[in-house]
């Protein structure tokens, strides 16, 4: 498309030539960031095998889990944040007040950050940029251990790749901002307590 530099959901490029593919592209991550020269934005692009990236639908916000390889198998998006946090400890071999939580720094999560400070972990507020929070989780020596809070749903989605290719893990729940959202969601099947493991968010 010369007249927009993304693909929107549905999208279809090319000319049908094999291999066929599935394309997450988000040209800029952080693009407030980016307006005000600050660094933590990124451009990604993720392909997987055609069919098997989970379509974002109507939801444009997802409550997301997102940890590294260490603690890929201890993590439960229906478990308190405390229990996440003592669970990702155990798997990294460290106290609670050693792991660092990474969260978008947003009036919605004033609940969870309150929840992350008093089990005593550590947290990094970002002002915006959740795919590379949550890839930041699965990269040794960045400083942070887990990604909670609700953030873009295709972000949800582009970071499940990445998180894939590293060994980390990613869940989500779609979150419905309002009644029509929710409405039509749940009008094209999309279920919104369910939450979607890695393997929901990209087969391939
Ligand atoms: P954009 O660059 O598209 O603005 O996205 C930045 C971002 O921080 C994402 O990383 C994140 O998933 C989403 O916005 C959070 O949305 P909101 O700013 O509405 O809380």
């Amino acid at each position: 498309r010369d007249e927009a530099p993304m693909l929107f959901n549905g999208e279809q490029l090319g000319d049908g030539s094999q291999p066929q593919v599935d394309i997450a592209v988000d040209p800029i991550d952080g693009t407030t960031l980016t307006s005000l020269g600050r660094p933590g934005a990124i451009s990604v692009i993720a392909l997987s095998e055609r069919g098997t990236m989970f379509n974002p639908g109507p939801c444009v916000y997802m409550e997301k889990i997102a940890v590294g390889p260490a603690a890929a198998d201890v993590i439960d998006l229906n478990a308190p944040v405390k229990a996440n946090l003592e669970a990702v400890a155990k798997a990294l071999g460290e106290k609670v007040r050693d792991v660092t939580a990474v969260v978008l720094d947003r009036p919605r999560h004033e609940a969870l950050i309150a929840e992350i400070r008093e089990a005593g972990a550590r947290i990094r507020l970002i002002p915006d940029g959740d795919i590379a929070g949550a890839i930041s989780v699965a990269w040794r020596n960045s400083g942070t251990d887990v990604l909670f809070g609700i953030g873009g749903t295709p972000e949800g989605v582009t970071a499940a790749c990445a998180l894939k290719c590293l060994g980390g893990t990613i869940h989500g729940r779609l979150y419905a901002r309002e009644d029509a959202e929710r409405r039509l969601a749940l009008d094209q099947g999309y279920d919104l307590d369910v939450v979607l493991t890695l393997d929901d968010l990209v087969t391939g």
